[in-house]
């Protein structure tokens, strides 16, 4: 299947904005931030920002509490800001997309101020209000994924709401057509600006059951699991209707040419792949954590790329994540060796990889003292690991104070590692995880089979993870090693293109190939 579209040839970047560039030394990043190190996109050679929310927000949760969708946080800059970033985008050959959050607004939203008003009120039914129940308990077992019932009582017009995060991110009534115009209106405004997509905040929960009836309790809880897992969410996210809303919201964005609709979407293979929609007018890329889940062994991996790969409808294009903003940092999962052999899999495998911030250079958790605390989802539920400030922590750029981030105190704090793991740094070190990077990336830019290219042959063989990548005669091995023992593996005979040391380019071999702890390797067989 040859990838013509920018969303399949094109490696998407998230930016946390709120933790890659300062320019006005409150701490916290910002648009013109953004726009000083567009450069270093470029040099990296990514093609697609995806801006984390950057709208105004009294941030409880970080900027997913939105109290007007069309405008900008000062936190962040202006809408002129907004505009000059974008231009500076486009004129690099590069795509921005921006987050959408439709599942909830903040309860500072005026849509949200109107509806808890009255009963009566015209944007009452843009909500999910339901009555209590006969002793005045709330109507539903449903629980907030931030731990506690998911339903907030109004003294004023005595009903509760529904939540699915925090009590001040009121979860919006989708059946309501009015609220779906007014969403859909939101597409327009930033489309109309020239935003190239959008990535959509918790796609898979924006329909709730019609009834609200009561989750069953999920069997595989215990005492110690967070309150969120401690049912099924069997009438609270996943339900039928989304399909339809994820096509109409699809015909938004293709009247306006190419543009992308990630979904973020936590559900198992068989149910994630139904969003890119019948005849695939669903999601474009509805977003495959697997690899976040996945056991780090080359069985497992093995196995999860042939199960993705089977279960796509026909035509559908795959994707690739190995973190975000709401997962513990790869590097700090894997360990640091087989940090570079995850980039080299993220980067060969078939589909739009996407890179979170600070991967590039192996940014580890920064382990968050208590006072320094931010997440709410670690406030809320204190020490269960939820927390996600320790992978939202600034960028380090040199080994300045504050990095190169700040010239003040940055709002998290930095990794104790950043006199040394800093982009200067890595960038003048011939071997670094950081040249591993470019190295791939401009490996894949050049040659079709990496980005086109059939995958065949995905096995474990032992310790190595190792598939073909194929194409108008161009024939490539990879070979992972998932362990910390050198391993030999039997192969005709090759060409080494790239190892994850960076040190054995053009090297020839014949019946095998050894490979070193963690090592990794594209081979060219033809
Ligand atoms: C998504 C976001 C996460 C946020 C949540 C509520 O999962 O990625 O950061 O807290 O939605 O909006
Ligand atoms: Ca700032």
């Amino acid at each position: 299947m040859q990838a013509t579209a920018w969303w399949q040839r094109g490696i998407i970047y998230e930016v946390y904005p709120r933790s890659f560039q300062d320019t006005n030394n409150d701490g916290i990043g910002d648009l013109k931030g953004i726009l000083t190190r567009l450069d270093y996109l470029v040099e990296l050679g990514v093609d697609v920002l995806w801006i984390a929310p950057i709208y105004p927000s009294p941030m409880e949760d970080f900027g997913y509490d939105i109290s007007d969708y069309c405008g900008l946080d000062g936190i962040f800059g202006t809408l002129a800001d907004f505009d000059q970033l974008l231009n500076a985008v486009h004129e690099r050959g590069l795509k921005l997309i921006l987050d959408f959050v439709p599942n909830h607004t903040s309860n500072q939203h005026p849509w949200f101020l109107e509806s808890r008003s009255s009963r009566e009120n015209s944007k009452r039914d843009w909500y999910l209000w339901c009555d209590a129940t006969e002793d005045g308990g709330p109507p539903n077992n449903w629980l907030s994924n931030f731990g506690g019932s998911g339903w907030e009582w109004d003294a004023t017009t005595r009903q509760y709401y529904y939540h699915s995060f925090l009590k001040q991110q009121p979860d919006v009534n989708w059946r309501n057509p009015s609220l779906r115009e007014a969403m859909f209106d939101v597409l327009r405004f930033w489309l109309d600006r020239g935003v190239d997509g959008f990535r959509v905040d918790v796609m898979w929960l924006l329909f709730k059951d019609e009834q609200f009836r009561n989750n069953p309790i999920n069997p595989a809880s215990h005492e110690g699991s967070p309150a969120s897992q401690r049912l099924l969410p069997i009438f609270n996210a996943d339900r039928p209707e989304i399909h339809g809303l994820v096509a109409s919201m699809r015909s938004v964005l293709d009247s306006y040419g190419e543009r992308l609709l990630l979904g973020e979407i936590y559900l198992p293979i068989n149910r994630l792949v139904l969003y890119y929609g019948k005849d695939l007018t669903g999601a474009t890329l509805p977003f495959n954590f697997h690899l976040i889940q996945c056991a780090w062994r080359a069985d497992a991996i093995a196995h999860l790329i042939r199960e993705y790969e089977a279960a796509l409808p026909p035509g559908a294009w795959p994707n690739w994540v190995l973190g975000n903003h709401d997962q513990p940092r790869i590097s700090s999962r894997v360990g640091s060796e087989q940090a570079r052999v995850a980039a080299m899999l993220l980067l060969t495998l078939r589909g739009t990889p996407t890179i979170y911030y600070g991967e590039e250079i192996g940014m580890r958790n920064v382990q968050i003292p208590p006072q320094e605390i931010q997440d709410p989802a670690e406030k809320n539920e204190p020490g269960l690991g939820l927390g996600r400030d320790p992978e939202r922590t600034p960028m380090p750029w040199d080994c300045s104070l504050s990095a190169g981030f700040t010239e003040a105190r940055p709002w998290l704090p930095l990794g104790e590692d950043y006199t040394t793991r800093n982009v200067v740094n890595l960038s003048r070190q011939k071997d670094s995880i950081l040249r591993l990077y470019q190295a791939l990336i401009r490996l894949r830019r050049s040659n079709e089979a990496l980005i086109s290219g059939r995958l065949e042959g995905v096995v474990a063989n032992g310790n190595i993870l190792r598939y073909e990548r194929t194409d108008h005669g161009q024939h490539f091995a990879i070979l992972l090693n998932l362990s910390h023992e050198q391993e030999e593996i039997n192969l005709e005979r090759g060409r080494i293109l790239v190892s994850t040391y960076l040190d054995r380019e053009d090297d020839l071999f014949e019946r095998s190939v050894s490979l070193r702890s963690s090592e990794g390797l594209i081979v060219n067989l033809t």
